[in-house]
């Protein structure tokens, strides 16, 4: 008899983890191996000190880096392309990726890119495609998240727009995870609390997505759990008080170890964002929290068990899934999040075309119960509706 508890596991990367740790950054660049860092970043965080302060830690470092600052919003398969003619020009034996999930989604891009020949979409996260890669060629990177949200610092994959198609493709390489993370809580104590509170709700769907998709894994599990619990701890103080130190730092470990533990997978909040967010450019877990409720609600049969486990391990008010419920509907409101995808600009014309990209988008796959185009199309509607 062969025995079902099967997984394939790898864990995360070296973190140097706390306040004033991005001092280490040449240090931490030379444990990379890189002695040529090409910094990538967005418009925004290269107009802050902390990037000035990057640059000049690397140079009194003894190391040669140059800055590549035009990573949109939602990075684009241009911004890959200009940050690999930066990353070639200049010679680069490394990235250093600065910012929010943006950032490091590129950053992790353009490093992997650089020891390819085929084009980025032969890279998409479907099969085996990953194994088409040079893994040899991959370049180094130390990344230095300025959010708690996405966690790509920890991540093995990359989200970049496709212009002609207006769909987000997941990249994937094993060799993708970033080498060092610098995991500094202080530099993100300036994200203003709109940012703090969607960021936040991304690390939390993580988390969710992850203990509740099918698989053995007992390590993700764990590690999710606890996320769950520091999300509930520290974001609503993280968002009532930007200067909140303590709970900066108990998001920006929630935020990675969503990440660590979504690689047994994900499922109908992200399969509905990621063409929401493609089509109307909306902000990723500002969408994940809209129609987070809507998919708890109908993967309640199968969830119910775990969703009870849930609220015991967060002390919930209310015990079983109702708890769970009202806990997100309860948090959701708190922060400030709007209730339906309508109030995010989504028009009701659309919702058949979005339930089609929704059911093949990737992580559809791990959605503890199976949703094709007619359970998106209902899924879509309720959180059109506000109908709970
Ligand atoms: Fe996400």
């Amino acid at each position: 008899m062969t025995s079902p508890l099967r997984g394939n596991w790898s864990y995360p990367t070296a973190i140097r983890f706390g306040e004033g740790r991005v001092g280490e950054l040449a240090e931490a660049c030379r444990e990379a191996g890189i002695g040529r860092p090409l910094v990538v970043t967005d418009p925004g965080v290269a107009q802050l000190p902390m990037a000035a302060a990057a640059i000049e830690t690397l140079r009194r470092g003894g190391l040669e880096p140059s800055l590549y600052a035009d990573v949109k919003p939602n990075p684009t398969e241009s911004n890959i392309a200009a940050g690999l003619d930066a990353l070639r020009a200049g010679r680069h034996d490394g990235v250093v990726a600065l910012g929010g999930g943006s950032a490091l989604d590129a950053g992790k891009a353009i490093a992997f890119m650089g020891g390819q020949t085929r084009p980025m979409w032969d890279f998409e996260d479907i099969g085996d495609n990953w194994r088409r890669a040079n893994a040899a060629g991959i370049l180094p990177v130390v990344a230095v998240p300025t959010t708690a949200g996405t966690g790509s610092e920890t991540g093995r994959a990359a989200v970049i727009l496709n212009e002609a198609t207006r769909t987000k493709v997941v990249v994937f390489h094993p060799g993708m995870m970033p080498r060092v993370v610098i995991a500094d809580p202080a530099l993100t104590l300036g994200l203003p609390a709109n940012l703090t509170a969607w960021t936040g709700m991304d690390a939390f769907a993580h988390c969710l997505e992850a203990y509740f998709a099918l698989g053995f894994h007992p390590y993700a599990d764990g590690i999710a759990l606890e996320g769950l619990r520091l999300v509930k701890r520290c974001l609503p103080a993280a968002h009532a008080d930007g200067r909140d130190l303590a709970a900066r730092a108990g998001m920006l470990a929630a935020a990675q170890m969503g990440s660590t533990a979504f690689q047994k997978g994900l499922g109908a909040i992200h399969s509905l964002s990621h063409p929401i967010g493609a089509a109307y450019d909306t902000h990723h877990g500002l969408t994940n929290a809209v129609v987070m409720p809507y998919v708890l609600v109908f993967n309640r049969a199968a969830i119910a068990d775990k969703a009870a486990h849930i609220a015991r391990v967060l002390d919930l008010a209310r015990p079983g899934f109702d708890g769970l419920l009202d806990f997100v509907l309860d948090l959701r409101g708190r922060l400030g999040i709007a209730e339906t995808i309508a109030a995010l600009g989504v028009p009701a014309r659309d919702l058949d075309r979005l339930a089609e990209r929704a059911a093949i988008d990737p992580t559809a796959g791990g959605n503890p119960v199976p949703a094709g185009v007619p359970e998106m199309r209902r899924m879509l509607q309720a959180a059109f509706d506000g109908r709970i």
